[in-house]
Parts: C-alpha cells; sequence; structure tokens
C-alpha cells in the first residue's frame, strides 16, 4: 500500500512516500533557524511557516520518488500531539487532498510514530522485524514516554514525564547555560569533552517506578552556573564542560535505569529508543548496553529518522489504513493533547 505521510505538529513541515516497510522520499523542511533566535518554538511563526511549506514539501515527496497523487493508495497525516495551529496545517490540507482524490484518510498518533521509527528502511535495505512484546521509550523535545507495543498497533503506557520532557530538559538546560537552541546536540558536544562526574546531580525518581522527571536537573544546573559565576565563560571552557557531561549523565542514566525496569517488568523481547534524543550517542549506548544485558533485540533509528519526519507517520498511517483503523472525517479535529492509550 503506496501512503502519502505529512507532519507539522511542531517546528518540521515533512512529506514523506511509503510503502510496504521501504520509505520512497522523504522532505523535511525545518524551522530551526526561525525560532533559534528565540530559545524555543514560537507556535504562531510555526503556523505561518508550515503554511509556507506544506504544499512545497509535499510536490517535493512525489518528485523525488517519481510519483504522481494518481499512484497513492493512501494518506496519512499527524493528528496530534503538537501545537494546535502547526497541526491544522497539515491536517487541513491533507482532507483537502482526500476530499480532491477520494483517497482514505487516516489521522496518526505522533508518539506512536516515533516508536514505529526503527521499522522501515530505504530501498535495497532490510527492514528491521521486531519480536513482540517490546518496550519502547519515545524520547523527544515534546514527549518522554515508555510504552509495551504487543503488536505494530496495540500500545499500551508504561510511563511518562510528570513535569519536563528529556529534549526538553536538555533545550532549557542548554538555553541557561548559554549555549542556543536546540540544546541536546549542543550538550552532547559540550559534554564529549567533559567529566561526567565532575560536579553531583540527582537522579530524579530512580527506582521509583516508570514515571520521570526532569525540571528539578534543570534547576539544579541553574543553580551551580550562578553560584559558580558560568556566566560569559566560553564554549570550551572545562567547567562548562563538565556540567554539560553531569547533566547529560544523570539523564541517560534515569532513562536507561526505567528501560531496564521496565523490559523486566514485562518480559520484552525487545527495545525500542526513539524520538529527537535517541540521537544521543551517550542515551543510544547505554540503551544498546541494557538491551545486550538483557539478551534481547535493539531497535533505533538511524539518526536521521530520529528527529521529526513524514516517513514515520507515512509508515504508521499505511499500517492503520490496512486494518481500516484511524479514518478521518472530513470534520475531524487536530488533537493537541493525544494520549496514547
Ligand atoms: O523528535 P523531535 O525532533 O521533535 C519533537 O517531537 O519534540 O525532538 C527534538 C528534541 C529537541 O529537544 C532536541 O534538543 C533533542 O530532540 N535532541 C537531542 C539531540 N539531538 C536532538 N537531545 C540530546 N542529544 C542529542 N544529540
Ligand atoms: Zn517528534
Amino acid at each position: 500500500m503506496l501512503v502519502l505521510g505529512l507532519e507539522s505538529s511542531c517546528d518540521e513541515t515533512a512529506a514523506a512516500l511509503y510503502e510496504d516497510g521501504l520509505i520512497l522520499s522523504s522532505r523535511i523542511r525545518s524551522q530551526v533557524d526561525l525560532h533559534s533566535q528565540y530559545g524555543g518554538v514560537v507556535p504562531e511563526i510555526a503556523s505561518r511557516a508550515h503554511l509556507e511549506a506544506v504544499d512545497l514539501v509535499c510536490a517535493e515527496a512525489l518528485k523525488e520518488a517519481g510519483l504522481s497523487l494518481s499512484c497513492l493508495d493512501g494518506l496519512a497525516v499527524t493528528q496530534g500531539p503538537g501545537l494546535v495551529g502547526a497541526l491544522l496545517v497539515a491536517v487541513n490540507f491533507a482532507k483537502g487532498l482526500a476530499l480532491a482524490t477520494g483517497l482514505p484518510l487516516t489521522g496518526v498518533n505522533h508518539v506512536k510514530a516515533h516508536a514505529l521509527s526503527p521499522f522501515m528502511a530505504r530501498p535495497g535495505q532490510a527492514v528491521p522485524q521486531p519480536r513482540f512484546p517490546l518496550v519502547a521509550l519515545v524520547v523527544s523535545g515534546g514527549h518522554t514516554n515508555l510504552y509495551r507495543l504487543d503488536d505494530y498497533l496495540a500500545f499500551s503506557p508504561l510511563g511518562s514525564t510528570r513535569d519536563d520532557a528529556a529534549g526538553e530538559a536538555f533545550d532549557k538546560t542548554a538555553k541557561l547555560m548559554g549555549l542556543g537552541y536546540p540544546g541536546g546536540r549542543v550538550i552532547e558536544e559540550m559534554a564529549a569533552a567533559g567529566d561526567p562526574r565532575a560536579f553531583e546531580l540527582s537522579r530524579p525518581l530512580l527506582r521509583q517506578g516508570l514515571d520521570f522527571s526532569f525540571s528539578g536537573l534543570k534547576t539544579q544546573v541553574l543553580t551551580i552556573y550562578q553560584s559558580r559565576n558560568m556566566a560569559g565563560l566560553p564554549r570550551d571552557d572545562k567547567e562548562l564542560k563538565d556540567l554539560a557531561a553531569s547533566f547529560q549523565a544523570a539523564v541517560v542514566e534515569v532513562l536507561a535505569s526505567k528501560l531496564e525496569a521496565a523490559c523486566h517488568l514485562i518480559g520484552a523481547r525487545g527495545l525500542v529508543l526513539a524520538g529527537g534524543v535517541a540521537a544521543n550517542g551517550a542515551l543510544r549506548r547505554a540503551a544498546g548496553q541494557v538491551a545486550e544485558a538483557l539478551g534481547l533485540d535493539f531497535f533505533t533509528p538511524p539518526l536521521a529518522w530520529c528527529a521529526d519526519n513524514a516517513a514515520m507517520i507515512a509508515a504508521l498511517g499505511a499500517r492503520q489504513l490496512a486494518q481500516g483503523q484511524g479514518l478521518m472525517a472530513l470534520d475531524a479535529e487536530a488533537l493537541p493533547r493525544w494520549p496514547v492509550a
């Protein structure tokens, strides 16, 4: 089933074509440059930029695959969660396409789509095949969620963050350390040359269930940063790198420990790490070690599929369409808060 996927939930406008596990094309227009001067995503700016880009990425994705709308079997769009004004752009564009072409349209949960992002490949590559049940950790700028998966479409929530998402914690911590936005990659770069034991930071909710809490860590970093007068230090300062490394180590240890606990709890056969923060090398290594120690299959997307993209939306959408699930009526709404049930 050949499916066009569309994504506009946050600050990437994306379109992709997908068929039977394979990504035939994928186009992403990032708005990072527009938002970086504000230190975070500005919803109104995001919506306008999506409006300008959505038809272009769609046309580019079709062109890249050498296909036209008449070749498609279905349409998939991110229905939520995300910024409502941003979501509405691709949702309404997709509805227009559905009306014009008569193709079925399915609404996709963005977080679930991240969880399935390891199970797709480029033509010529093997598509990874999981054995269920799986534990999936989706860590991004907006979400930190642990799930049990008994099948591709059978999700049960195991835990989530009580305050900041892991990526949000990276972003806010980088901002308060004067490192710019988005913060994940720059913290990782700084941490690579720092000592993760230099500063003693707490491990919030470690060995206390499967929920997370990251907002306190950011406050601890701020206290250290201010008490040591670190403002204005050059980026290559050792103490700044040590602080970045200590922060990253705390986040990674908590995430890896909950992954391990969740895998034990459900008797998982495989472990998935996905979402923007899954691009973090220290986290990828830690999650891989958990899987290895427990003898589980480990799945994480290549770096290009960790961040927001429409291939994962088309991939989950294709599975939903095959089961007749999530079909969107023309009056269906975007779901800015859409918990995975
Ligand atoms: O999945 P994503 O592109 O968007 C959301 O759905 O939120 O994730 C973006 C998040 C940002 O918070 C960014 O700082 C974080 O992923 N991120 C990283 C790294 N690369 C991106 N966090 C830690 N280490 C990285 N290397
Ligand atoms: Zn995302």
